[in-house]
């Protein structure tokens, strides 16, 4: 007979073992009756005599996907998670956890207080609180790091990441994996444990503190990712925890992880953070407008261009199990194309971030080819020539020749248009631009760039393809630049400018990594590559407004023959790969100034980064306003996941909220009172100001 409490937790009883269902769709999240009802279930099971022991599961295949959402950060209510530990860690009967779907959080947090924990093979199982700057507070820290040492708690709390059953099992994070039904499986578990009296483990209690640790590793760990945590504060708090699980108590060391859990709730790299952990799923979501569109099946997939990005992209098609053709110019450049792949996976292997078997599974799925004949089978390519209309057109009109009806002609185009592309074919429809950041096998963010012809089928296809393959998506409409590019050049301008009125190089690049980006403006100009860029300049000094400020600054430092760091010299000197500031350049840059007719002045570094940050917002509200980005928040996943904005600063259109968008708009003002056209302030950002509201949510389905 079952019984059920609070409408959302079972109890039956099959022999001596009784079974403790969660039954709360859609994902059995732990709310307060999920709470209330295990703690009754749970007593009602420990006090009933005929009891042996419980099995602890979850309805529809799924266990426990972590506390309800609606309560994050906030008090919760009833039964608290660390009486439901403290229930089953005093039983003196054995509780079998049995994990479908996803234990996450709070959810594996309880699993951990139960003494025996079975997986299906295809469970997952994570702490991932780090994600919105928070840490695993349910005893989490201590009872992991107890369970399975500190170098696997960390590993597990720091990235967040879901651990497959297969990993939990080898790791010692759950003692067995059925392939099997699960909850037969789990009773035979359970009879097994009672037939033999296993004693029960508990894990809070198995060693009072966690012995033989070498604590080198917490210094270790912290200055490994300096620069990456720089500014967070939940990474820092986890290491403190998971320290103070191996010298301390038990008891103390659940106290250390609620007041560590406290600092992270009131630090505002956490706003942040939880901004952008909602960014980038509301960024994945196909527009309401098409989605009604089915996705086409993509099975396999070719390149065209094998050079820096060509080859990038082909490393991400194949390590997410794709076919990939990849076609090349000459024989040449294709033998030094899968070189460069190849001494890629080399690396990864090297440096432990891939195995040998998947990189060589990887490398075998990349076959160079010569021929556009090849590509007739291909469902995607994506193009990665130089960036040149002629030859992309011409790229694509080849394309429209051999490519297969229904297939999708992607370009990589970091800058051009959509439609000039798409126009070289006879169906623009299937046209779409696929911006990859470079390394394209390694960087997450993926802009998707609508041309006016895409269909809705395309949008959905490549949506989705992008998730298979492990990317972030953000949609864009064709615009110079899309979104990330396009306020890049805004970014460079003013930081020009900026030399031109009196800072220097190194001046501009310390403030820019004083405010959290990893590397300043001009150390990333020297490592990209000066020339390329000045190409696209002469190429587009025709369609330039004449009476618009230009500044010539990189165009001389180019005509010295100075290409940054390939050349030993850029915007810097270099010894190696020391970037040092070299006075060459400061004379070259007081010379522009004179020939200008402006006169240097000494700017603050808090100048530096109003001017540039106010510069970029402005042209995101450009953005935002033309209808290029769907949302604000996009345009933040674009600038912390391709540009190095500082995660803990949620990006800059977040930035900008918070400074208040009436304060903004007013420093766009003075400064377009000052220096004139380019700063002229975005309608919306005027309208905004006006209304006292933040940016327009804009579409939350
Ligand atoms: P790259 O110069 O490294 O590679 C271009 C490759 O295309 C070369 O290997 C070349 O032999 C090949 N190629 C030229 N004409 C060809 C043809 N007709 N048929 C087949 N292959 C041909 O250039 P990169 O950096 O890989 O850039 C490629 C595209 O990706 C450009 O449109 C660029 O704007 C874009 N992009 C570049 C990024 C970067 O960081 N380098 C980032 C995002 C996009």
């Amino acid at each position: 007979m079952t019984e059920t409490f609070e409408a959302v937790v079972h109890y039956s009883q099959n022999d001596e073992i009784a079974v403790v269902t969660i039954d709360a769709p859609p994902v059995n999240a732990m709310g307060v009756a999920v709470r209330a009802g295990l703690h009754k279930a749970l007593s009602r099971a420990f006090a009933e005599p005929s009891v042996k022991a419980v099995v602890l599961i979850g309805a529809n295949d799924k266990f426990i996907a972590g506390i309800d959402i609606k309560e994050f950060g906030g008090p919760r209510n009833g039964v608290k998670l660390s009486d439901l530990q403290a229930l089953i860690e005093q039983a003196d009967k054995p509780v079998v956890a049995a994990i479908d779907g996803f234990a996450l959080g709070g959810g594996l947090e309880l699993a951990l207080a139960v003494p025996f924990r079975i997986s299906a093979a295809r469970a997952r199982l994570g702490l991932p609180e780090v994600n919105l700057g928070l840490l695993p507070a349910g005893g989490g820290t201590q009872r992991l790091t107890r369970l399975l040492g500190p170098e696997a708690a960390l590993d597990i709390i720091l990235s967040g990441r879901h651990l497959t059953a297969e990993e939990a099992l080898r790791k010692g994070l759950v003692d067995r994996t059925v392939a099997t039904a699960l909850l037969p499986a789990a009773l035979e578990f359970a009879r097994t444990v009672v037939a033999a009296s296993t004693p029960i483990r508990k894990i809070i209690e198995l060693t009072d503190k966690v012995s033989g640790v070498d604590f080198e590793i917490f210094t270790a760990i912290r200055k490994k990712n300096e620069s990456k945590w720089r500014g967070m504060v939940a990474p820092y708090k986890i290491v403190e925890c998971i320290e103070a699980a191996c010298r301390l108590g038990p008891r103390e060391g659940l106290e250390v992880e609620r007041n560590a859990f406290q600092v992270c709730l009131d630090a505002p790299a956490r706003a942040a953070q939880v901004h952008l952990f909602f960014a980038e799923r509301k960024a994945a979501k196909l527009p309401a407008g098409d989605a009604a569109a089915r996705p086409r099946p993509i099975k396999s997939t070719a390149v065209i261009g094998a050079g820096t990005m060509g080859g990038g992209i082909a490393m991400a098609l194949a390590n997410a199990g794709y076919e990939v053709k990849i076609l090349e110019i000459s024989q040449d450049a294709l033998d030094r194309g899968l070189d460069r792949v190849r001494s890629n996976y080399a690396t990864s292997v090297t440096r432990g971030s891939t195995s040998q078997a998947t990189a060589d599974a990887a490398l075998a799925r990349i076959k160079g080819v010569l021929d556009y004949g090849a590509l007739g089978d291909a469902d995607l390519v994506i193009e990665a020539v130089f960036e040149d209309m002629a030859l992309k057109q011409e790229t694509f009109r080849k394309l429209d020749a051999v490519a297969k009806p229904g297939a999708i002609l992607a370009t990589n185009t970091s800058t051009m248009d959509i439609d000039a592309i798409a126009g070289a074919t006879n169906r623009p429809g299937d046209v779409i631009g696929l911006h990859f950041f470079s390394p394209a096998h390694v960087m997450r963010l993926l802009e998707i760039i609508r041309g006016t012809k895409t269909s809705s089928e395309t949008v959905a296809t490549v949506m989705s393809f992008a998730k298979e393959i492990g990317k972030m998506p953000v949609l864009a409409r064709n615009s110079d630049g899309f979104i990330g590019n396009r306020i890049l050049k805004v970014y460079g301008r003013e930081s020009e400018f900026l030399l031109e009125e009196g800072a220097t190089p190194w001046q501009i690049d310390k403030a820019l990594q004083a405010f959290g980006f990893p590397m300043g403006v001009f150390l990333m100009r020297d490592l990209a590559g000066l020339d390329v860029s000045w190409r696209v300049r002469q190429y587009r000094a025709r369609f330039r407004d004449p009476n618009d400020r230009y500044s010539p600054v990189a165009d001389r430092i180019c005509e010295l023959g100075r290409f940054g760091q390939k050349t030993g010299k850029g915007y810097y000197r270099y010894d190696g790969r020391t970037a040092v500031p070299d006075p060459e350049i400061e004379a070259l840059i007081e010379k522009v100034s004179a020939d200008l007719g402006i006169g240097r002045k000494p700017i603050s570094d808090d100048e530096i980064v109003t001017r540039i940050l106010t510069a970029m917002v402005n042209e995101g509200a450009f953005i935002l306003g033309e209808g290029v980005a769907r949302r604000a928040s996009d345009i933040d996943v674009v600038y912390v996941h391709g540009y190095g904005f500082p995660k803990y600063r949620g990006g800059p259109m977040f930035w900008a909220e918070n400074q208040g968008l009436a304060k903004v708009y007013e420093t766009v003002q003075g400064f377009h009172a000052r220096f004139g056209k380019l700063w002229r302030p975005a309608p919306l950002l005027a309208e905004l100001a006006d209304s006292g509201s933040g940016w327009p949510t804009g579409e939350e389905s």
